[in-house]
C-alpha cells in the first residue's frame, strides 16, 4: 500500500493533466448536438481504462449514447467490485454566467477551496470523480497490489434518466456480477467532515402545459374576461404547497416512510452549519416544510419545484399581450416508499383537476427513479466507512442525501446488488450551476481513499 500511495503522489500533477484533457470534450448527453462528443468522452475513457491495465475495455453502443465495460479479473475466489459512474454532462447553461468557458477547464483558488478547484462542466459531477477510481485503479496496478476483481461501467446518459443502462443491466445480468457496486457521484459535508451517502431521493419529473384561447390576444382588448393561462398556471403551481410547506396533492404522502424521533436526532447530529448555508447561497432564511430541519427537508422529506416556468411575451420591452398557452416543467423529490408512477399518477389527476373550466390542462410525464437507503452494517459499508477513517483521520457520518441517482434502485431490483455511495464533492461545488467545480483536495483525497477501500473490502470478505 505504501507504493500505490507513493505512486499517487509521484503521478498527480499527470492525473490532473489528463481529467482537464477530458473535461474539455462537451459529453453534453441532452443535446443530440454533441452526441460525436458524448462518443469521443467514452472512447477517451476506454482509452485510458486499458493502459491502465484492464484486460478488455469496451464502448458499447445502445439505443441512445453508448456504455462503457472494462474489467480486470485477477482471481474467481476473490469479491468483485463493480464500479459505477457517468461520464455525461448537464449542459452548461447560462453560459454568460460563467466566468470562464464550461469546457475550458482552469485552476481557481476559492474559500472552501484554497489548494485550487478544477472549473468546468462535469468537474465534480461526474467526470472528476470518475476519473479518480481509473487512477486509483492504475496506481493499485502499477504496484501489483488490486486486491479484487473489478468491473467499470460507466454510462453516457445518467443526466436524461438511464434509460438504456436499465436495459443494458437486464441483458447482461451474467457478465456484470458482482459483491458490490462502488460509486462516487456524490458529496461530504465538508472537506474536515467526511460522509458516506446512505440514501437518495427518488424522482418524479413532469412537464404541464396550459392552454387558453386559440390564439395570443390583445391584452387590452380581451383582458379580464378570457382566462389568462400564465395567470392560472401560476394559480395553480401556488395552491400545490400549502403555508406550512405541505405538498397538497391527495395522498401525496400516504406511504411516506416516518422517521422516528431516535432516527431523527441522530441525523441532526451531523454537523451541518446552517449559517454558512445561508451565505454560500445570499440569502437570508431557509424556508420549507415546517416542523423539519433543513437537512431533513432535503433528505427524510419529499419536495416539489418548479425548475422551469414560460409563456407569453419574455422579449425585450413591453408587448401587450394575453397569451393562449404557458408551461412549467415541475420535479417531485421522493423518499422511501414512495412510488414515482404512482406519485406521478397522483400529480396529473390532481393537476387536471384544479384547473378552471376556461383552460385545457396537459401533463406529459419524464423520466423518474426510486429512492434508496443503503445499510451501514454491511461489510461493503464498512470497508468505506475504515477507507475514508483512514485517509481523514476521522469516522465519516453516514448521511441521507437529497439528489437522485435513479439507476441505484435499479441495480437493487434488476442485479441484485447493493451500492455504496462514496463520494467526495462538495453540496457548494454547483453542480448543474454556472462555474462548477471540483477541488483538487477532492480529487486527490478520492485516488488515495479507494484503494484501502479495496484492500479493506477483500480483507473483511475473506
Ligand atoms: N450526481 C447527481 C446526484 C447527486 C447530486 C447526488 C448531489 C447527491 C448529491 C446526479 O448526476 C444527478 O444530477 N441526478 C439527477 C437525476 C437525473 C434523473 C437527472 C438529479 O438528482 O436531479
Ligand atoms: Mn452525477
Ligand atoms: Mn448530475
Amino acid at each position: 500500500m505504501e507504493n500505490v500511495q507513493a505512486y499517487i503522489q509521484e503521478h498527480k500533477d499527470r492525473f490532473l493533466e489528463e481529467l482537464m484533457e477530458w473535461l474539455a470534450i462537451p459529453s453534453i448527453s441532452a443535446d443530440p448536438k454533441h452526441k460525436p462528443d458524448v462518443l469521443k468522452a467514452a472512447e477517451w475513457l476506454a482509452d485510458k481504462l486499458r493502459r491502465a491495465g484492464v484486460d478488455r475495455a469496451v464502448v458499447e453502443p445502445t439505443a441512445g449514447h453508448p456504455i462503457v465495460y472494462a474489467e480486470k479479473m485477477i482471481d474467481p475466489a476473490r469479491p468483485t467490485v463493480l464500479v459505477y459512474g457517468h461520464y455525461d454532462v448537464q449542459p452548461p447553461d447560462p453560459l454568460e454566467l460563467w466566468d470562464s468557458g464550461p469546457f475550458e477547464p482552469v485552476i481557481k483558488k476559492t474559500d472552501l477551496h484554497p489548494d485550487g478547484a478544477i472549473f468546468a462542466r462535469g468537474a465534480c459531477d461526474d467526470k472528476g470523480q470518475v476519473y479518480m477510481h481509473v487512477k486509483a485503479f492504475e496506481a493499485m496496478m502499477e504496484n501489483d497490489a488490486l486486491p479484487c476483481n473489478v468491473k467499470f461501467m460507466y454510462e453516457g446518459e445518467e443526466e436524461v434518466g438511464s434509460e438504456n443502462l436499465g436495459k443494458y443491466c437486464e441483458a447482461n445480468k451474467d457478465k456484470l456480477t458482482s459483491d458490490v457496486i462502488l460509486i462516487s457521484d456524490t458529496a461530504i459535508i465538508a472537506n474536515d467532515v467526511p460522509t458516506i451517502t446512505v440514501g437518495l431521493r427518488g424522482l418524479s419529473y413532469v412537464e404541464v402545459e396550459v392552454i387558453g384561447p386559440n390564439r395570443d390576444l390583445h391584452s387590452g382588448v380581451y383582458g379580464g374576461a378570457v382566462a389568462n393561462p400564465v395567470n392560472v398556471l401560476c394559480d395553480m403551481i401556488a395552491s400545490l404547497i400549502d403555508e406550512n410547506g405541505h405538498i397538497t396533492i391527495p395522498g401525496f404522502y400516504d406511504d411516506v416512510e416516518e422517521v422516528s424521533a431516535e432516527d431523527r436526532a441522530e441525523m441532526n447530529r451531523a454537523p451541518f452549519d446552517e449559517t454558512a448555508y445561508k451565505k454560500d447561497l445570499d440569502i437570508a432564511a431557509v424556508q420549507g416544510e415546517k416542523g423539519y430541519t433543513t437537512m431533513e427537508r432535503t433528505s427524510i422529506r419529499p419536495s416539489l419545484d418548479v425548475n422551469g416556468i414560460w409563456g407569453g411575451y419574455t422579449g425585450e420591452g413591453a408587448k401587450t399581450v394575453l397569451p393562449s398557452e404557458a408551461h412549467a416543467k415541475i420535479s417531485m423529490r421522493l423518499v422511501p416508499h414512495q412510488d414515482s408512477h404512482k406519485i406521478t399518477e397522483l400529480f396529473a389527476k390532481h393537476f387536471t383537476s384544479i384547473a378552471p373550466p376556461s383552460v385545457r390542462v396537459k401533463v406529459t410525464p419524464h423520466h423518474g427513479g426510486e429512492p434508496v437507503v443503503t445499510p451501514t452494517d454491511t461489510p461493503e459499508y464498512r470497508a468505506a466507512s475504515r477507507a475514508m477513517e483512514k485517509t481523514y483521520g476521522k469516522t465519516p457520518i453516514p448521511l441521507r442525501t437529497g439528489g437522485s441517482i435513479p439507476i441505484v434502485a435499479l441495480f437493487e431490483e434488476v442485479l441484485g446488488v447493493k451500492s455504496v455511495l462514496m463520494g467526495f464533492g462538495l453540496d457548494s461545488d454547483s453542480i448543474h450551476s454556472p462555474n462548477e467545480h471540483y477541488g483538487l483536495f477532492n480529487f486527490y483525497k478520492g485516488i488515495e481513499t479507494i484503494p484501502y477501500y479495496y484492500q479493506y473490502y477483500a480483507d473483511l470478505k475473506s
